[in-house]
């Protein structure tokens, strides 16, 4: 007997029709283990619910006879195609009938289609109680009066710091950057290392890895504010660091779409939000560069680092056409053999916004005592010429137009009749 015949009968309802008594949840649920967590999640939260063995096609059968129910919680496991057999069941019902799928198969990507589909959420088996109160709460305070006054907020400024090569500074600058603006700006400012196998920012602060970017990527259902400052390290009221050190042996994999809530989560309690973005061809590289607002090129004044200069801004202006670019020349002086600055300009096409200068002293200084830069080395020219960095970034010092030859530039002679 299908489960919609056994939901009949038990409703105790006629032949002639009203075959289904409305309830606030339906469920679906092929094995007896999740349909005891759901009988005790929904008894626990005071649903009235009616759980039956089956799955996607009993579901379906159910939508097309019983009232609309406030929750429907679907097993999966059922079909090949959980995607499409969702996006059926999805269509088909009220606008505030929520649905929740439960699978056997744990697949970041089929959770964000599921999810995108109109799916409140996807839980994978063995679900746990709290897993799935979890979920029906959510489903019920789907109201959100928080919602506009976090509409409301400016969005964080997303800056990605990149580097043309490695160990031209990026990390350095990307650390430091977002200390200056925590510290002497007093901005909200999250320091997040995409790098998660071999970032060094936590390493640049003297911090402790956080364990939980990794899990929130893989996870991002838990992603809230309270998972997000429990994987956190706080290293001041102002500033929150999201860093890994994940083995070197095992691969990250995880879902672009991922960094979508994170960055939303982030943005909730942010101003300034500096990415450590590796350079090679990482998981999540082309949706974060979409998210940036402003993209800093670290590079060293070598011909090599022309090369791979050109090659990356081409790359990112296709990648993020919104963001600015900002080019920083670091490390500047450290090679005899290194190109002048003019020499550097006249090449890449486009003027350098910023030179560091070396200073290993400083660095030194700053990575034995385990302190930031501007700590260690306030006076120094690197670190002024990091507050410079942060300024612009700000838009308190506002750049000059970066290209030295414009793309119109018939712009600079209408300026110039004004
Ligand atoms: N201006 C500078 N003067 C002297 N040393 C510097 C300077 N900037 C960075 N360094 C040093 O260069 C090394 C590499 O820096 P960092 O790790 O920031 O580079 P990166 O571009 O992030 O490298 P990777 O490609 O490995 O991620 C570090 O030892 C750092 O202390
Ligand atoms: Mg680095």
């Amino acid at each position: 007997m299908s489960s919609a015949a056994r939901l009949m009968n038990l409703s105790g309802s006629d032949e002639a029709g009203q075959a289904f008594r409305a309830v606030d949840c339906a469920a679906f649920i092929a094995d007896e283990e999740t349909r005891r967590v759901v009988e005790q999640a929904c008894q626990a939260l005071g649903k009235d619910a009616s759980v039956s063995e089956g799955g996607s096609r009993e579901a379906m059968e159910y939508l097309s006879e019983a009232p609309m129910p406030e929750i429907l919680i679907v097993d999966v496991s059922d079909t090949g195609k959980p995607l499409s057999t969702m996006l059926t069941i999805t269509a088909a019902f009220a606008e505030n009938t929520k649905v929740i799928a439960i699978g056997a198969v744990n697949d970041i990507g089929l959770y964000r289609e599921l999810i995108d589909g109109g799916v409140s959420d996807y839980l994978v088996k063995p679900v746990s109680d709290k897993a799935l109160t979890d979920a029906i709460s959510r489903e019920r305070n789907t109201p959100q009066p928080a919602e506009p006054a976090a509409t409301e907020k400016t969005p964080a400024n997303v800056i990605a710091v990149i580097g043309t090569r490695g160990g031209v500074g990026a990390s350095t600058i990307a650390a430091n950057c977002a200390w200056i603006a925590a510290q002497e700006q007093k901005r909200q400012t999250t320091l997040l290392d995409l790098d998660l196998q071999f970032g060094t920012v936590a390493l640049a602060l003297d911090i402790e890895p956080t364990r939980g970017l990794r899990e929130a990527l893989e996870n991002p259902s838990r992603i809230d504010s309270l998972f997000l400052s429990s994987a956190a390290a706080k290293l001041s009221d102002r500033l929150t660091v999201l860093a890994a050190e994940e083995a070197v042996d095992g691969e990250v994999r995880f879902d672009p779409s991922a960094l979508d809530l994170l960055l939303g989560e982030i943005n909730r309690s942010s101003q300034f939000v500096f990415v450590d973005l590796p350079r090679t061809g990482s998981i999540g590289r082309t949706r974060l560069l979409q998210m940036t607002s402003q993209i800093v090129v670290v590079t060293d004044v070598t011909l090599a680092g022309l090369r791979d200069c050109i090659r990356l801004i081409a790359m990112l202006e296709r990648a993020a056409p919104q963001a600015k670019l900002i080019v920083a020349a670091n490390r500047a002086g450290r090679t005899e053999n290194g190109l002048s600055k003019t020499e550097f300009e006249k090449a890449l096409g486009r003027k350098v916004d910023l030179v560091l200068p070396e200073d290993s002293k400083a660095l030194a200084v700053s990575v034995n005592r385990g302190k930031p830069l501007p700590v260690v080395a306030k006076t120094s020219k690197f670190v002024a010429g990091l507050r410079q960095l942060v300024r612009r970034l700000e838009g308190a010092d506002q750049p000059k137009p970066a290209q030295q030859k414009p793309a119109l530039p018939f712009l600079n002679l209408l300026k110039k009749k004004k």
